[in-house]
């Protein structure tokens, strides 16, 4: 195999020199800014828990996100893992170029998963991650830190409803806000697939950066599953789903210090976008200005000054640029949007 070296965050990796749906590795440069947001979040939790932690990769392809890990944040057991025999050589190479300690497994994700206990997994699959949250879910050590992807938005987000239910058990359709049906979709699904080894899931952060969702959150016991459950609702076209916090504003204050420390390549836009999910209020779903067949659509800015100031709680989303979150109900009469009484 010929290679390539790139830099990213503070570590050196080869990859392979080939177009990347070709190449025997997987490596995608468009996740540097989700591995940095990764490589800040772990940091915090390592702060917070003070003993040497246990991190799976457990889905390693070159092994970079792993090694980020064990370079930038530091002092902790990593095991990498890729049932590729070629993924595998090339994490070697790379672990060896980077001079650091590590476990390289050569296996199935799901049988690791079985045998072993981990205080940090990360599930990086190529589509869904339903057939890993069943071992996850056995393998994660309560009060633990998890980091899912997915990237089947598709499904998730209610365009291919029949996938939706064969992957995640919610038959959910497309609404104006298909994004955040993606988000809760994959948060209700991780929260079912814990709940059946009586672990509890408290969402910190979600992304949807290109056609990558990614939630992380921290893996509780059961005292708090009653709680969680009765956040359930039914939402009409989607089904029973989590409607409850998707995010923790004073873990992602953190966040955004930690990635000014470290200083990323990218920092700033990965700051932009966590300030702006900071912002957004804990409503449940928002509305698409652009899809609501408005005859003149108004500026988001202005629709949220006004429902402010006649005392409605309302803000812009992350994940949606003509989006607004508010506990007001918006309807369309006669083209002009209006709030329903
Ligand atoms: C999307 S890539 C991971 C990318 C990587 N995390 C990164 O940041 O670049 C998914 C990897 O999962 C590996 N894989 C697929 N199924 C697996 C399984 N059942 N067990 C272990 N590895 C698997 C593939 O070989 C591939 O390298």
């Amino acid at each position: 195999m010929k290679y390539r070296k790139i830099r990213e965050g503070k570590v050196e990796i080869f990859i392979p020199d080939i177009n990347k749906y070709q190449a025997p590795v997987f490596y995608n440069p468009d996740a540097e800014f989700l591995r940095d947001i990764s490589v800040a979040v772990l940091s915090i939790f390592k702060e917070k828990i003070k003993e040497k932690i246990n991190v799976l990769d457990a889905l390693s392809a070159s092994g970079i996100s792993g090694i980020r890990y064990k370079k930038e944040v530091g002092n902790l057991n990593l095991t990498l893992n890729d049932k590729n025999k070629d993924a595998v050589s090339l994490i070697r190479k790379n672990i060896k170029h980077n001079n650091i300690n590590a476990e390289i497994c050569n296996e199935d994700a799901n049988l690791l998963m079985r045998k072993r206990l981990f205080d940090f997994i990360d599930i990086d699959p190529f589509g869904s991650p339903c057939v890993y949250m069943d071992s996850v879910a056995h393998s994660i050590k309560f009060n633990r830190l998890l980091a899912v992807t997915a990237t089947d938005t598709g499904a998730l987000s209610g365009s291919f409803p029949n996938a939706c239910l064969r992957k995640y058990g919610i038959r959910a359709t497309k609404k104006q806000y298909y994004k955040e049906t993606g988000v809760r979709v994959l948060i209700t699904f991780i929260m079912n697939s814990l709940a059946r080894y009586n672990k509890s899931f408290k969402p910190i952060l979600y992304l949807s950066h290109k056609h990558y969702y990614r939630i992380y959150g921290i893996v509780q016991g059961s005292m708090h599953l009653t709680r969680q459950l009765k956040k359930y609702k039914y939402v009409d076209g989607i089904g029973t789903i989590y409607l409850g916090e998707i995010k923790d504003n004073d873990f992602i204050k953190k966040i955004i210090d930690k990635i000014r420390e470290f200083n990323f390549t990218q920092s700033k836009k990965e700051i932009d976008l966590l300030n702006k999910i900071l912002e957004e209020i804990d409503e449940p779903f928002y509305y698409d200005l652009n899809k609501m067949h408005i005859i003149k659509v108004p500026k988001v800015d202005d629709i949220i000054f006004k429902l402010i100031k006649r005392g409605y709680k309302a803000s812009r989303t992350s994940l949606c640029g003509s989006g607004i979150k508010t506990n007001a109900k918006l309807k369309i009469k006669n083209g002009l949007l209006i709030v329903e009484k």
